[in-house]
């Protein structure tokens, strides 16, 4: 569709010179013009303060998706750039390993329950993949299951449309079940005995139903399916984590998973993610090959750092709870008086609510 719109300009000038140089126009594809409804949004935003952005032609909007998810504290907010000025005329990057390495794994493991040992990378991607490799290492098991969404590298977008380039075999070894049926996961591990090295799910904003049986939930079933078949128990925190609550969804539903992926929310928009989780199984990277030039630069591992803290001061005045709640009870006023539809998505708990999709009836 290409109907222009006269509030967009720039950005549609901008999108023609993208479309000749960039393939896919975009680097992050859920950030790209098919995402949303074409000459109804603006395509390039350029500065942001606080939860206002503006776009490439002087709009201001307000920014729900908050950058799809890092931006928990707002942007601009004056400690983070702080910190990030500081660490600019120090130094972002050295030759040798830096403090914070030590500094920020010290402080994970007293955050999130099953973090007992900590590695650092740059992408959610990264760490999912490398959470994927360690227990392939761990159990000598090539097969995963999998439920949601958990990035670009090759085992997981061969289920993806876009899975050109990747080889065929790859999709062989990857199984999806349905978040909330457990009879899902349980006929893959019977299809697949003693062959899933890991389950990795993410919890996508429904909470996990109870098991009227067990009074078990879902997230404590997989555990306990995985520990009978002795896979291992991934769970992708890239949007819960910091959000459900500062131990992310694990410590919110009452969960201890073997490993678990952060990202996204924990360096307020510098990319940073963590890989934790159990000694027994991290203590495979002592010999599985994960290693980049980024992942221990002080660039953006200060960030967690001054995000937890502030996080967890703002969870004491519970600032972020009472702000979710009016939010939701100012929508639902909306949606009586303007005749709008919505569905929130996500959980109106911890410092967050997770996206609230708005759309016209
Ligand atoms: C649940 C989940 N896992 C993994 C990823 C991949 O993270 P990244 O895009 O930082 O590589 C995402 C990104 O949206 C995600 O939502």
């Amino acid at each position: 569709m290409t109907t222009s719109n006269a509030r967009y300009p720039a950005s549609e000038a901008l999108w023609e010179r993208a479309k000749r140089v960039i393939p896919a126009g975009t680097q992050t594809l859920s950030k790209g013009p098919d995402q949303f409804v074409f000459g109804a949004t603006p395509m390039y935003l350029t500065s942001g303060q606080g939860s206002h952005v503006r776009d490439v032609d002087g709009n201001e909007y307000i920014d729900y998706p908050m950058a799809l998810g890092p931006i928990l504290l707002g942007y601009g907010y004056k400690s983070v750039v702080e910190a990030v000025v500081e660490r600019m005329r120090k130094g972002t990057t050295f030759t040798l390993m830096h403090p914070l390495e030590v500094e920020l794994a010290e402080l994970l493991t007293e955050i999130i329950p099953c973090a007992e040992m900590v590695r650092f990378a740059k992408n959610g991607s990264d760490v999912t993949s490398a959470a994927v490799r360690v227990a392939r290492g761990c159990t000598g098991r090539d097969h995963i299951a999998y439920s949601g969404y958990h990035g670009c590298q090759d085992w997981y977008a061969v289920t993806t449309p876009r899975n050109r380039g990747i080889p065929a075999a790859t999709g062989e070894l990857i199984h999806a079940f349905e978040y909330n049926r457990i009879e899902t996961l349980t006929a893959l591990f019977d299809e697949y005995p003693g062959q899933i090295a890991a389950v990795i799910m993410e919890v996508p904003g429904a909470d996990p139903v109870i098991n009227l049986g067990s009074r078990r939930n879902f997230l404590q079933d997989v555990a306990q399916l995985c520990k009978k078949h002795g896979a291992l128990f991934i769970l992708d925190e890239m949007v819960t984590g910091f959000r459900y609550s500062l131990g992310g969804a694990g410590e919110l539903f009452d969960v201890v998973p073997d490993l678990a992926c952060f990202g996204k929310g924990m360096g307020n928009g510098m990319a940073v993610s963590a890989l934790v989780g159990k000694r027994e199984f991290m203590s495979v990277l002592d010999e599985v090959f994960f290693s980049m030039t980024f992942p221990g630069t002080p660039r953006g591992l200060p960030l967690p750092r001054l995000l937890l803290r502030l996080l967890w001061l703002s969870l004491l005045s519970s600032t972020y709870g009472k702000r979710a709640r009016g939010f939701t009870r100012g929508l639902g006023r909306g949606r009586r008086s303007g005749g709008l539809t919505w569905k929130s998505q996500g959980d109106h708990q911890g410092p967050g609510l997770l996206f609230v999709m708005i759309t016209e009836r």
